[in-house]
């Protein structure tokens, strides 16, 4: 391998740059010629490939989002695409590819490896913390950073008035963020895609709460929960609990902004020199992640397919700590 290529693909996270500084680092310590593609798998189809110099990656660790710039292409999707895609490779001698995204930028790097051998390896970057073989994902830590700030400011508008306040965050269909904004900004319940909460036990929650004489009620919805978003809920409660002042905040994409935490960084720098030493090893189709604070490489298929499951212990904190 000479020459190695990287690009970020689909929703962008904070330590995405942090992600592609390192693999750039990484390849010129091993005396390789190092490509970056613009705009993810969209813009390898349109050939905007562009050889990376060092100056290319000084002072883009501690930026938020990506320098590469980020998109979901659907023209990849198809057959045609991807030959045009591995044309545009060929043309620029590229030997192998980095991939830093979430499950459907992986699934992409994997078709691709299937279709035209192309060694590609993957670097979990995606805030949702959805994928197997890591235990966290790079933007993870710093989106639970940026929507627990967020909330504790809710808080204290909510304690001035007395309100419920339902907040939104993002995730997809995965609850960890939900999880983590919960335990740390001591929400009043957390609604996850994971666990169904039938309205009437968190009507009976916000009930006892009002009893215990709690100043205010924050409760965190994942956005991709079983029974709707937090404005949906929040209009259940309304018909159940008039007397409660109800307000709703869906964070959005501040979550995906903003420079990355210290976490982030680290676990960014690590993947991006595994990500590198991996295909120099001959380890292709493989997702780097880190387990108990050790790089292990995980076979894609096994990474998107096996979708992490909530740990129950976490939900437990919840559980409890709500009550
Ligand atoms: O996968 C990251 C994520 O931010 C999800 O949490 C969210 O559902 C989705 O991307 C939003 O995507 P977009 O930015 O394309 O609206």
């Amino acid at each position: 391998i000479k020459r190695i290529a990287v690009l970020t693909s689909g929703g962008d996270a904070p330590g995405m740059n942090a992600a592609i500084r390192a693999v750039v680092r990484t390849g010129f310590y091993y005396n390789l010629e190092m490509f970056g593609i613009y705009r993810g798998y969209e813009g390898m189809i349109q050939n905007e490939i562009k050889k990376l110099e060092s100056k290319h990656i000084s002072h883009v660790l501690e930026r938020g989002g990506t320098f590469l710039k980020s998109a979901r292409s659907t023209e990849f999707r198809t057959p045609e695409g991807r030959k045009k895609a591995f044309e545009n490779l060929q043309k620029h001698g590229i030997d192998a590819l980095v991939v830093i995204g979430g499950d459907g930028s992986l699934t992409g790097a994997h078709l691709f490896y299937k279709e035209y051998g192309i060694p590609a390896i993957g670097i979990p970057g995606t805030i949702d913390n959805d994928l197997a073989g890591t235990d966290l994902t790079v933007g993870f830590d710093t989106a639970c950073n940026t929507a627990i700030e967020a909330i504790d400011k809710i808080r204290d508008t909510a304690t001035s008035h007395d309100r419920l306040f339902f907040v939104e965050v993002m995730g997809r269909d995965a609850g960890f963020i939900a999880i983590n904004a919960g335990i740390g900004s001591a929400a009043a319940a957390t609604l996850i895609p994971e666990k169904k909460m039938p309205i009437e036990r968190l009507v009976e929650r916000l009930k006892a709460r009002t009893k215990a004489m709690k100043q205010s009620n924050i409760v965190i919805v994942a956005e991709g929960g079983k029974s709707g978003g937090a404005a949906e809920i929040a209009e259940k409660i309304k018909k159940q609990l008039p007397y409660y002042d109800i307000k709703v905040t869906i964070l959005g994409h501040l979550q995906r902004g903003g420079a990355p935490s210290a976490m982030d960084r680290v676990l960014a720098s690590k993947l991006g020199v595994a990500a590198v030493e991996g295909l120099l090893q001959g380890k292709y189709d493989v997702m780097a992640g880190v387990i108990n604070n050790k790089v292990v490489y995980t076979p894609i298929a096994k990474a998107i397919v096996g979708s992490k499951e909530v740990d129950e212990d976490d939900f437990r904190v919840v559980r409890i700590l709500s009550t």
